[in-house]
C-alpha cells in the first residue's frame, strides 16, 4: 500500500531532500537514465534526478512519432536552459510497428508499454550501462490501473510485474506518493519554469491515447494538427487539460459542393484538481465556433467537430 502525501501536508523542501537521498542510495556510484516527455511528471523527475545524480543521469526524449508538434525541440531547448542535456532518440519505426493493426484501447496501451520499456529502453539501458530507470509514476496512475479502468503505461509492480525480470532494469519512482497538484509544487520548488510545471498534463501513450481505432502515422498527424488548434484556442481558459480526439466513425459531409465521407474530431476541455474526477469546462459558444472553424480550416479530412459535455466519471479524461 503506497502512503499518499496530500498536497496540503506536502513540504516540498523536505520531500526533495528525502527523495534526493533515496535516489543517491539506490543508484550508488552507477548511472541512471530517464525519459523526458515534457509532461509535468517527467519534467519534475528529470530535475529531481539531476539534483541527485548530476551528470550520472542520462536524460532522453523518445521521439516515438506520437508527440505533439515541435515537442522534441521545445523540450530539449527548455531543459538546455536549465543545464540539462537531453538526447533525442528516434524510435518512430518501433512504435508504429508495435501499433500496426491494433484497435482495442488496452491492447494499444500494452503495445506502447512493450515498445517503450522492453524494446527502446532495453536497448538504451544496454548502450548506456545504466541499471536504473527513473520515472514519474504518480498515485493516480496506480489507482486507475489497479481499479482496472485503464492500464497506465508506466505501472508494473502493482500488477505483479517485476521490471527487473521483465525488462532487465530497476525502476525508481520518486513521485509515487503524490497527485498532480503536489507534483506541480515540487516541480516549481526544483526550479522548473511555469511553462513546464504549470503545463497541462500529457499522457505517456501520447497522441495514441487520442486516436480511437488504429494509430497510424496519418491518423496521428491528423490529431496532432487538431491538437495545435485546440491548445492555442483553449490556453486562456486556464482549464486543467484540453485535447482533440480523432474518432473512428466517419460521417457524411460536403466540401466544395461535393459529398465528403469525412472524419470527426471531438474536443474535450476539463476542470479538475488531480484528474480523479473532472467536469467539462462551460466554454462559450463563440469559442466552440472558433474551434470548429479553425479545425476544419487546418486539419484535412475533418467534416465534424463536437464538444464532450460528459463528466468523469463515467467518462475518463483521455478517450483511449
Ligand atoms: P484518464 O484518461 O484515465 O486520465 O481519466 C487521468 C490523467 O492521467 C493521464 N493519463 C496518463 N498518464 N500514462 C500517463 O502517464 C498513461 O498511460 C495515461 N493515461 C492517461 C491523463 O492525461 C489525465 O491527466
Amino acid at each position: 500500500m503506497i502512503k499518499e502525501i496530500t498536497t496540503q501536508e506536502l513540504n516540498t523542501e523536505n520531500f526533495i531532500d528525502e527523495k534526493v537521498k533515496e535516489i543517491q542510495q539506490v543508484v550508488g556510484e552507477g548511472m541512471g537514465i530517464n525519459a523526458l516527455s515534457g509532461g509535468v511528471d517527467s519534467s519534475t523527475v528529470t530535475m529531481l534526478g539531476h539534483r541527485a545524480l548530476g551528470d550520472r543521469l542520462k536524460t532522453v526524449f523518445i521521439e516515438n512519432g506520437l508527440m505533439r508538434e515541435g515537442e522534441s525541440e521545445k523540450v530539449a531547448g527548455l531543459f538546455k536552459k536549465l543545464g540539462v542535456t537531453v538526447d533525442v532518440v528516434d524510435a518512430q519505426k518501433e512504435f508504429f510497428a508495435a501499433l500496426e493493426g491494433i484497435t482495442d484501447p488496452e491492447e494499444k496501451r500494452e503495445a506502447i508499454t512493450q515498445a517503450f520499456y522492453r524494446d527502446v529502453f532495453g536497448r538504451l539501458i544496454k548502450e548506456s550501462g545504466a541499471k536504473h530507470l527513473l520515472q514519474g509514476t504518480i498515485l493516480t496512475d496506480i489507482d486507475e490501473t489497479i481499479a482496472g479502468i485503464k492500464r497506465q503505461h508506466n505501472v508494473f509492480e502493482q500488477l505483479g510485474i517485476d521490471p527487473k525480470e521483465a525488462f532487465g532494469y530497476h525502476i525508481i519512482e520518486p513521485l509515487i506518493q503524490l497527485r498532480k497538484d503536489g507534483v506541480r509544487k515540487v516541480g516549481e520548488a526544483l526550479g522548473l519554469p511555469a511553462e513546464a510545471f504549470d503545463r497541462i498534463p500529457f499522457p505517456g501513450p501520447a497522441l495514441a491515447a487520442r486516436v480511437i481505432g488504429e494509430a497510424t502515422p496519418e491518423r496521428i498527424e491528423t490529431v496532432r494538427k487538431a491538437t495545435v488548434v485546440v491548445e492555442r484556442l483553449l490556453k486562456e481558459t486556464g482549464a486543467f487539460q484540453y485535447m482533440g480526439i480523432l474518432h473512428e466513425d466517419r460521417v457524411t459531409g460536403m466540401r466544395d459542393g461535393l459529398r465528403d465521407f469525412g472524419q470527426q474530431i471531438e474536443v474535450r476541455c476539463w476542470e479538475s484538481v488531480d484528474a480523479r474526477v473532472a467536469t467539462p469546462t462551460p466554454l462559450s459558444f463563440k469559442i466552440l465556433e472558433e474551434l470548429a472553424s479553425e479545425i476544419i480550416r487546418d486539419v484535412p479530412g475533418i467534416v465534424s467537430v463536437t464538444y464532450n459535455i460528459t463528466p468523469k466519471p463515467p467518462s475518463t479524461i483521455e478517450a483511449v
